[in-house]
């Protein structure tokens, strides 16, 4: 079973097809959309992850800036991704909330799928984790709460995200966060039947998927807590360079905070990181993570409006401004041989869940529109960790990638 699209059509406005010669559409007086890549000026690579690269284009007509994301068909179809790819494409259609990217238009060619999304000129949260080291506890709580709404939002159109990390959330141009990368994301999703695809990135996975079982929405609120964990220290909490030893970590180490995290901050990640799914903060309702006390400082309803003060705003020359992305891939030039080998520094798990399809698997691809057990708290300060995951940073960062 392939994702289908949504009948819930959130806005009256909205309307739109799967219909492969008919793209979707948001509204009547909007342009129809560019159905090629031609249509753009590749101006630099941006970031490259598990299965796609993304570059920085100008549409020509317009002069404007958009992110690009290119998936190359064969990779798809051989990592068995297509399933994940529509859904995706689906969920980026659907979404429209102030923390999420926004998808402007998707096309296709013989070869690869494009998908035109806003540009978050702030870069990835893992881009300024890596230089500050970890953030103050006002500033973590800022980018959490934001995370909150947006998790809260596609929790209600029935998806999880599951791919929560410092390299999917990026900050826009104002200091706002803008979650990107819905290609782990499940679409259709109920909770009374739960979810097993075994997918995401190791430091984030819960205990209930290493476990092997089902799981639901919970699934991202166990990874909020490792993010939040991970902004303030600047390591998740049970990790370690051996995947086997972080996955029995996750699954049975007991929690442990350094002395500088405020009491609020530890229940709450008490809260989140409980083990048992069922007993986790958020997994009777999202109000239980609004009104935790650490939130206490969050007026909700400014937050959604992003009329809050931003703790940081990126420094940017210009519209183009690439500095807040890694060199490693902005020095690289943008033409799109996808002939090279994988250079994240986090390795995705390629999802298990395939479903044959036949046919053309890719049409209705294009698109057009703009609109366990509770962890034990143990007081221990882990500077050896920080300090050994700033040297992989830096290890990293300093090592040409594999060409
Ligand atoms: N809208 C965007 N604006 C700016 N950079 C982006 C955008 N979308 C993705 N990127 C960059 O490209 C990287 C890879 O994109 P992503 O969608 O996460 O691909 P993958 O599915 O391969 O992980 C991101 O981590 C980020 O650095
Ligand atoms: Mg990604």
């Amino acid at each position: 079973m392939g994702p289908s699209p949504s009948k819930t059509g959130e806005s009256p406005t909205r309307r739109y097809s799967i219909d492969p010669e008919e793209e979707i559409l948001f509204g009547k007086s909007k342009p129809r959309a560019p159905r090629k890549v031609e249509a753009f000026d590749k101006l630099v690579v941006l970031g490259q992850g598990s299965f796609a690269k993304v570059i920085l284009v100008r549409k020509k007509d317009t002069g404007k800036l958009y992110a690009m994301k290119i998936l190359k068909k064969k990779d798809i179809a051989k990592a068995k991704e297509i399933e994940h790819t529509f859904a995706e494409r689906m969920i980026l259609a659907e979404s429209r909330h102030p923390f999420l990217v926004n998808l402007e238009f998707a096309f296709q060619d013989r070869d690869n799928l494009y998908m035109i999304l806003e540009f978050a000129n702030g870069g990835e949260m893992f881009f300024h984790l890596k230089q500050d080291g970890y953030f103050n506890e006002k500033r973590a709580s800022f980018y959490a709460a934001e995370i909150v709404l947006a998790l809260d939002y596609l929790h209600s159109k029935g998806i999880i995200y599951r791919d929560l990390k410092p390299e999917n959330i990026l900050l826009d141009r104002d200091g706002h966060i803008k979650l990107t990368d819905f290609g782990l994301s499940k679409y259709n999703f109920k909770e009374s039947k739960g979810a097993k695809t075994f997918c995401g990135t190791p430091e984030y996975m819960c205990p209930e998927m290493l476990k092997g079982g089902s799981y639901g929405k919970a699934a991202d609120w166990w990874a909020l807590g490792t993010v939040l964990f991970e902004m303030i220290t600047g390591l998740p909490p049970f990790y370690s360079d051996n995947q086997q030893v972080m996955f029995s970590r996750i699954l049975s180490a007991p929690l442990k905070f350094p002395p500088y995290m405020s009491r609020a901050a530890k229940s709450l990640l008490f809260g989140l990181l409980t083990r048992d799914p069922k007993k986790r903060l958020g997994a009777r309702s999202v109000d239980e993570i609004k009104k935790h006390k650490f939130f206490s400082h969050v007026d909700w309803k400014e937050f959604k409006k992003r009329s809050v003060r931003v703790p940081f705003v990126p420094k940017l020359k210009s519209d183009d401004d690439i500095s807040y992305f890694d060199p490693i891939f902005t020095q690289k030039t943008a033409i799109e041989s996808f002939e090279e080998k994988k250079m994240r520094k986090k390795r995705e798990l390629a999802p298990t869940s395939y479903h044959a399809t036949s046919g053309d698997p890719f049409v209705g691809f294009s698109y057009g529109g703009s609109p366990g057990s509770m962890p034990r708290i143990m007081e221990e300060s882990i500077p050896h960790d920080v300090e050994e995951r700033r040297r992989r940073m830096e290890e990293e960062s300093s090592s040409p990638p594999p060409e």
